[in-house]
């Protein structure tokens, strides 16, 4: 049984999309994990297949009805135990924790929102978990979800080399990428950092653990301040065997 990515959506055409590429399409292929769509339309109302509608209380936009999601979850998730997720920009912030819970499961349901989203009672009684990829607003969620099924798949096992498998252990430990260099040694006047090419394995890691922590304390002060709470202290920056602050 391959991990299964379930998407209700009124755009069944935009999967797998990307996902057909590359590494996560190659797995697809190899029956690594695969993809059903289910129409949110084919579960719309009367002569129109009407999805959504107006919202009480006003307001500029439609809603989509939950008896029509309602529907169209029954019939992603039928016989199936997987969660369902909601992509919205309301939701709790996606994180790698959460994408490597998804990825150590059976496979994930997805339910993409356009319009102004969802009725809140349908998203009550079917318990989904809402999630949003980021402080900003997107047409719609299917590109989250394929955010989602990208960062999901390549966790998968035998989807990535095990070169590649040890980047994301070092996102694990809550710091960003040290930067990267490859040839030439010198371009546009530009040399590589000489730690590089020294051979020294141990000085190079040292100078890629301090390139990444002064990256996390520049450009992502929230990340920084849990990783120094979780690192031992000295002069308020993090020990490490060797150094001394
Ligand atoms: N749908 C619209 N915007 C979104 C976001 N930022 N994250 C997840 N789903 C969305």
């Amino acid at each position: 049984m391959s991990w299964l990515a379930s998407v209700i959506t009124l755009f069944p055409e935009m999967f797998p999309g990307p996902l057909g590429q590359s590494l996560a399409g190659r797995a697809l292929e190899d029956g690594v994990w695969s993809i059903r769509t289910h129409d949110l339309r084919a579960h719309g109302l009367g002569r129109h297949r009407a999805v959504d509608d107006t919202p009480f209380g006003g307001g500029a936009g439609m809603v989509m009805r939950p008896d029509v999601v309602d529907a169209a979850i029954g019939a992603a998730t039928e016989g199936l135990d997987l969660p369902l997720v909601y992509l919205t920009p309301r939701g709790r912030r996606l994180e790698q924790a959460d994408i490597r819970r998804f990825a150590a499961g059976p496979g994930v349901a997805l339910l993409c929102g356009r319009y102004e989203g969802v009725d809140e009672r349908v998203l009550e009684a079917r318990a989904v978990e809402q999630y949003s990829i980021g402080d900003f607003v997107l047409s719609g969620g299917e590109t989250a979800a394929l955010v989602l099924l990208d960062a999901c798949v390549r966790l998968l096992p035998g989807v990535m080399g095990s070169e590649q498998s040890g980047v994301e252990e070092s996102f694990s430990d809550g710091l960003l990428e040290y930067p990267l260099y490859t040839r030439p040694a010198e371009w546009q006047g530009r040399a590589v950092p000489p730690v590089l090419l020294s051979g020294h394995h141990a000085q190079v890691e040292a100078w890629r653990k301090q390139q990444a922590e002064d990256a996390t304390r520049v450009r992502r002060p929230d990340l920084w301040a849990a990783y120094a709470d979780r690192t031992p202290q000295r002069n308020g920056l993090p020990v490490r065997a060797g150094f001394h602050n």
